[in-house]
């Protein structure tokens, strides 16, 4: 099973994933992040960029991988998630920008995009710590409901939903493009450790589907059931449709009597 952390709000989620990280940190200097985009991460990498920066933390060797970006928006656009990491994580965190890769989205090298991408994961060594949000649509990354469970890196159309929901970055509707390019279910399988975050009513049966519907490619979320190492932070609201949710808070708050191998 998942551990599901229920905390008060996205800040006390932040303070936990910085302090994972952190503590990653110490044993791997050159750890390798995989980073979600949208808004839901964003309290936990200001919560690592105030550890970072107040115990003066050496970031210099961590390396990252997006999840995923957009087809065909121009180089350089501000809703790219190119430029949405750059702006979000790697200044902020004062990373290495060489070391933090986006999946790439422009038109004319796509067909070899996914690939590539892949191989650059294998060649870091994998991804050690994997912070995810979910769509409504239960996505992970950008695999939309019927993702296989197996995929790797590729082309995806967006539901009309997640355009919907991520239009509030754009001037319209319109301007959000229809295809992405994702990581797939089986490359976010395959890092050792998966953060699975969620706040807000809005999340509540897409986080209730991923932690204990049954595992199937039309709920990706589901797929974190299939994976060893996952921890899920939620607030009240996103946990508000899980129906173990009491034995969830006994777990968590007895796992400090477990050595934390052995906590889950
Ligand atoms: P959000 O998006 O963090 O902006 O809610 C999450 C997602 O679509 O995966």
């Amino acid at each position: 099973m998942a551990e599901v952390a229920i905390v008060a709000d996205a800040d006390e989620a932040g303070e936990l994933v910085a302090e994972s990280i952190v503590s990653l940190l110490r044993s791997k200097p050159d750890l390798v992040l995989g980073l979600a985009t949208g808004s839901t991460p964003l309290s936990s990498y200001r919560a690592l960029a105030h550890r970072i920066r107040h115990e003066r933390i050496d970031v210099r060797g961590v390396r990252g991988f997006a999840l995923d970006e957009y087809v065909g928006l121009p180089a350089g656009h501000p809703q790219s998630y190119r430029s949405v990491i750059s702006r979000e994580v790697v200044e902020p965190l004062g990373l290495t920008p060489d070391l933090v890769r986006v999946p790439n989205g422009d038109l004319r090298t796509l067909r070899m995009a996914g690939s590539e991408y892949e191989a650059a994961i294998s060649a870091a060594g994998g991804v050690d710590l994997q912070i995810l949000g979910i769509g409504r649509s239960g996505h992970i990354g950008f695999n939309e409901p019927g993702s296989s469970l197996a995929s790797l890196t590729r082309v995806k159309t967006l539901t009309e939903s997640t355009r919907s929901d991520n239009a509030r970055f754009f001037d319209s509707l319109d301007e959000v493009p229809m295809h992405c390019i994702t990581q797939g279910i089986g490359t976010i399988l395959r890092a050792r450790h998966l953060v699975l975050l969620a706040f807000g009513e809005a999340k509540a049966r897409a986080i209730a589907a991923a932690v204990e519907g049954p595992v199937s490619a039309s709920q990706p979320g589901s797929a974190i059931q299939l994976h060893p190492h996952t921890t899920v932070v939620v607030d009240e609201a996103a946990a508000s449709l899980l129906a173990h949710a009491d034995y969830y808070r006994y777990a968590w708050a007895s796992r400090a009597a477990l050595p934390i191998e052995q906590a889950g």
